[in-house]
């Protein structure tokens, strides 16, 4: 089985003035179709140096990093930009919709931009934003909308392309405790239905949605562990650390 995710020893060193300054140093991670890992770390360890080094939206230091069974740090920014709007997904803190295009074009634009004929992004738009229940929202504003109701759309618009990754920057971090119950349904659905997903999030109660935590400190991991779950008939969901 192909790794959705396959990092060797990859370094990243900022250049902040003379003074080198090391964000992520020395990470082999590997994340396998289906899985759905959180990272967490205290602030400043890297976390949302990792991810973006894994969608490309940064450049690495040294080291490798795999996508799908493809070397893709070694890719020139044109083919970077390519490959992610086929195969990567991105959500982060603030939402990033385009504001003055309306939530129906926000979601339909990735599929036009991937080369999806409009037919089948006009199709794509519709089925995601009636699984959010913002069909009746798509000619809305995106600032209408409520901050949960606008990372959903932000989720929708990751997930218009079918990406074998979803990237996501503490994607409730900005969310009242409501929205961010109605987010995370969203990406406990999406990852039941086989979503790999690499959350950054500094909630312990957000994380233990995930199948796996790894622990970042000081760019490095520190920690990678299995949650395990089962089911107990009535008692609902044990959740326990190994
Ligand atoms: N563009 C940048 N230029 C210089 N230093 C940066 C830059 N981005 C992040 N850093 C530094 O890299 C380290 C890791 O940052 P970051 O990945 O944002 O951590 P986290 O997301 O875990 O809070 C921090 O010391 C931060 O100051
Ligand atoms: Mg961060």
């Amino acid at each position: 089985m192909t790794s959705v995710v396959k990092t060797v020893n990859l370094v990243k060193i900022y250049q902040d003035g003379a003074l080198p300054v090391p964000a992520v140093r020395g990470v082999d991670l590997q994340v396998e179709p289906g899985e759905f890992v959180a990272v967490m770390g205290p602030s400043g360890s890297g976390k949302s140096t990792l991810v973006h080094l894994l969608g490309g939206l940064d450049t690495r230091t040294s080291g490798e990093i795999w996508l799908d069974g493809k070397r893709v740090d070694t890719l020139s920014e044109s083919a970077w930009a390519l490959l992610r709007r086929k195969r990567v997904g991105f959500v982060f803190q603030f939402f990033n919709l385009v504001a003055n295009m309306t939530v129906g074009d926000n979601v339909e634009l990735p599929a036009l931009l991937a080369g999806a004929s409009p037919k089948v992004a006009r199709e794509r738009r519709e089925s995601l934003l009636a699984a959010l229940n913002l069909a009746d929202r798509a000619d809305a504003a995106p600032a209408q909308l409520s901050g949960g109701e606008q990372q959903r759309v932000a989720l929708a618009r990751a997930l218009a392309n079918q990406p074998a990754l979803l990237l996501a920057d503490e994607p409730t971090g900005n969310l009242d405790s409501r929205n961010t119950r109605d987010v995370l349904r969203l990406l406990g659905t999406v990852h039941k239905e086989g979503q790999t997903i690499v959350m950054v999030t500094h909630d312990a109660r957000v994380a233990s949605l995930a199948d796996r935590v790894v622990s970042l400190f000081d760019g490095e991991i520190v920690d990678d562990g299995r949650i395990a779950r089962r089911r107990t008939g009535t008692a609902g969901e044990v959740i326990d650390l190994r």
